[in-house]
């Protein structure tokens, strides 16, 4: 299952270097402020190379993916359970979506929740079993379809030293996994008799939740297999080369509209936000093959401050004033849309994004505009009264020049980066 590869490469992305990481293989520091984003981001330049398989770190092919045996041998009063499965590959495991990353790396704990939407099982079964008076027997082939097969795992490790060399051990990683739908075929059932096994796999097929509770601690055991690989992993110390992105500095941006008795001319400059590090990041859909990406993020608590001018009135609140200006923010969250293609300088190929489509919103702000009308105490605290009380307003007339300096700035980044690689370095083909 998709599972090992992925905890692998978290690992490796994170815990540095492993003898010589091989290029295709980006490296995320400990420290990156951005840790998510950054193990997100290898995660998916890798995929191409997850789909065939990466031999010398033991990565099987994820497409498709050879599991190992399986077989089950359980009686539970009148329940008696025997099956073997072998040969099995699945197909569909490098579709997916990350919905949810926590990483915290200083205590070395992982925690995603990943969905396939969907899951293909085909192998060879072998079942001698009999539930409550249903009986089952026969070996032949299998297929199983499942949908929206989803997992939420946590990984907890430890740094050991081992011989002068450290070591992250994990403690036995904590799965729980779900499906929305699923349908089996189990060819070859009692000799091939077709009326035997048509009504044997309809009565499976009609409770196929319960087959699954009885199989499920075997599927949660073939994942939990990734304990055996992950200890080879070494801890690095490794240099920082990525910029600092908390403090994120930001350019200006100025805003002059005016409707009806509402005028408003605001400049901001020099701004600076802090707690850009700290982010949950909700969901993310790749389409690498459509050089497409979308990401929704949360930063729960985010601090912005700068240089303000304003020059306002709205309805009858009038605002004057130049000086430093301060933000608080809960619950900063953004919906992107990044799309590129592909373009040719000089004879290479690179990624370039178009300017990513961006919407934000939050929880609840607050705001504190020093210095209005030349520092009038009074004056000064009205003004920031109305505005916090109305900050939901003040935030929809500013959100276009938000969504612009924000969604410029990612997508400068994101093509600093892509600039730098060779298309077929970032995405190879997969064959
Ligand atoms: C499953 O395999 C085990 C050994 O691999 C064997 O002992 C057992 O009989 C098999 N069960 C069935 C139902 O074939
Ligand atoms: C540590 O050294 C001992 C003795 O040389 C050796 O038996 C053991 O396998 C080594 N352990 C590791 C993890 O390399
Ligand atoms: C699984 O899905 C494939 C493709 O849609 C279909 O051909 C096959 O019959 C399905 N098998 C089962 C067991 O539902
Ligand atoms: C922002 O939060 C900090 C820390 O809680 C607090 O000291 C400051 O007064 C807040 N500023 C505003 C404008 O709410």
């Amino acid at each position: 299952m998709k599972i090992n590869e992925l905890v692998v490469l978290i690992c490796l992305f994170v815990m540095g270097k492993c003898g010589t990481v091989p290029s295709y293989i980006h490296v995320c520091y400990r420290d990156d402020p951005q840790l998510s984003k950054c193990i997100t981001n290898s995660i998916i330049a890798l995929l191409p190379r997850l789909r065939v398989g990466i031999p010398e770190l033991n990565v099987p092919p994820l497409e498709p993916l050879a599991l190992p045996g399986a077989s089950l041998d359980r009686t539970s009063g009148s329940t008696h359970f025997k099956v073997n499965l072998s040969n099995t590959l699945v197909t569909g495991a490098s579709e997916f979506t990350i919905l949810e990353l926590k990483p915290k790396v200083a205590q070395n704990y992982f925690r995603f929740k990943v969905n396939h939407p969907k899951i293909y099982y085909n192998g060879d079964h072998n079942i001698d079993s009999k539930i409550l008076f249903l009986e089952l027997k026969g070996n032949g082939k299998y297929h199983l379809n499942i949908t929206n097969f989803a997992y939420e795992c946590i990984l907890k490790g430890d740094v050991i030293a081992e011989n002068g060399t450290k070591h992250l051990k994990f403690q036995k990683m904590e799965i729980k996994i779900g499906f929305e739908s699923a349908t089996i075929l189990l060819e070859n059932l009692f000799n091939g008799d077709p009326v035997l096994g048509k009504a044997a796999n309809d009565a499976i097929n009609d409770n196929i939740g319960l087959f699954f509770e009885e199989l499920r601690p075997n599927f949660e055991q073939v994942l939990n297999s990734v304990n055996a690989l992950v200890p080879r992993l070494k801890v690095g110390i490794p240099e920082l080369n990525v910029p600092s992105l908390d403090p994120l500095i930001l350019q200006g941006t100025s805003l002059d509209t005016s409707s009806g008795s509402t005028h408003l001319k605001v400049k901001l400059a020099n701004i600076q936000v802090t707690g850009a590090s700290d982010f949950t990041i909700l969901e993310i859909t790749p389409k690498v093959s459509k050089n497409y990406f979308r990401f929704k993020v949360n930063h729960p608590n985010i601090y912005v401050e700068g240089d303000y001018e304003i020059d306002s009135k709205i309805l009858i609140l009038e605002l004057k004033g130049k000086g430093r200006f301060h933000l608080n923010i809960t619950d900063f969250a953004y919906d992107s849309i990044l799309k590129g293609e592909v373009v040719t300088e000089n004879g290479v190929k690179h990624l370039k994004f178009e300017k990513m489509k961006m919407k934000i919103g939050f929880g609840s702000g607050n705001i504190l505009l020093e210095n209005l009308f030349n520092g009038d105490p009074v004056l000064g605290k009205g003004a920031n009264d109305a505005i916090n009380d109305n900050i939901g307003t003040f935030f929809e007339e500013l959100r276009p020049n938000f969504e612009d300096v924000l969604s410029t700035r990612f997508t400068d980044t994101a093509n600093k980066i892509t600039e730098t690689f060779e298309y077929e370095d970032l995405f190879p083909k997969s064959s």
